[in-house]
């Protein structure tokens, strides 16, 4: 093959690139660069749903493609009976809004000071059936409690389904993983095992992923192959890493694994995530965009 047909045929890979459709975003707003928001709401992504853990839209994403999909992320601070989730959910419905799946406790399992919500899960099962339960009715599906990636968020969840004898309907699981890609795949397996049903009908959102705490080009490489992974997997109907912050205000995840570099711009693995198109305010991956584009203004011409 000479070089202009094998110039061409990359050109040519990089136009038809398909925007994955599970593809979503963890959003966090950012009190101190609320201006980070353009990059998210960016209509060049390869997103098509975002969450936020709570049970509004986010303004600054609303007039995006984006499904929305809310979150009752933890026990209501009324009483569990007064319907504050529900209401709130079919009250976005009456208004118009898509809404089509809705995710349940974010780390019931996990403690407060690190993000959980704390429940146990003989509270969380009857706010469960007051809350979540009837929004079944309305034709919206329900994410299962969002635990710990590890063997005690299964134990955790098992509780739950005991505790709701047979009342709590769940049509998706929601998985969080926090380490390698062996892992994350292996954690999916063990899922798999223990709520599957053997029929591959049970679908799986992993709505929290990331490499922490290691180098950028150890969190681009496990981004790389768990995006692939998760892509090609039929059961894992969406997935969003995690989240919408700058290096600077990585906690402890760690500065290798964000999306945006301390001045806003789209990091290597934000252009990654978000899609190899130019978005935001550029970067790295804005740049190999641009630079494709030029190859295809200034070979094409040569070639037809
Ligand atoms: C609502 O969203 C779902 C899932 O993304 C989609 O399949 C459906 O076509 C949407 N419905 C409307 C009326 O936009
Ligand atoms: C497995 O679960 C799926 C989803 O809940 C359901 O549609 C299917 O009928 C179940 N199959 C079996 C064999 O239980
Ligand atoms: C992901 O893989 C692509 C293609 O193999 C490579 O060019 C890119 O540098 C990788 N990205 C990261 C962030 O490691």
């Amino acid at each position: 093959m000479h070089l202009p047909t094998t110039l061409l045929l990359l050109c040519q890979s990089h136009l038809t690139h398909a925007t994955p459709p599970k593809r979503g975003l963890v959003y966090i707003g950012s009190k101190t660069s609320p201006t980070d928001d353009k990059t998210w709401a960016s209509k060049n992504t390869d997103l098509t749903w975002y969450y936020n853990f709570g049970s509004n839209p986010t303004p600054s994403l609303s007039n995006t493609k984006y499904e929305y999909v809310p979150m009752l992320w933890g026990a209501p601070t009324t009483s569990p009976s007064s319907g504050t989730f529900y209401n709130t959910v079919k009250g976005l419905k009456d208004g118009g809004m898509n809404i089509t799946h809705v995710l349940g406790f974010n780390e019931p399992d996990g403690a407060t000071s690190t993000g959980g919500s704390a429940i146990s899960a003989s509270d969380a099962a009857k706010i469960w059936i007051s809350e979540m339960q009837p929004l079944r009715s309305l034709g919206v599906k329900l994410g299962a409690p969002a635990t710990v990636g590890s063997g005690a968020g299964i134990l955790w969840l098992q509780a739950f389904f005991k505790a709701c004898g047979g009342n709590c309907d769940v049509d998706f699981f929601p998985i969080h993983w926090y380490g390698g890609f062996g892992g994350l795949a292996g954690y999916v397996g063990s899922m798999r095992a223990t709520f599957g049903n053997g029929s591959g009908n049970v679908k799986w959102w992993v709505t929290e992923f990331a490499y922490p705490q290691g180098s950028v080009g150890d969190a681009g490489a496990f981004l790389n192959e768990s995006l692939k992974w998760l892509d090609g997997q039929a059961d894992v109907e969406r997935y969003s890493y995690f989240g919408t912050y700058r290096t600077s205000v990585s906690n402890w995840v760690g500065p290798g694994a964000a999306m945006l570099d301390g001045e806003g711009r789209l990091t290597d693995i934000g252009g990654l995530y978000l899609g190899t198109r130019d978005v935001g305010t550029g970067g790295a991956m804005g740049m190999k965009s641009l630079s494709w584009g030029l190859l295809v203004l200034v070979v094409l011409p040569l070639l037809v």
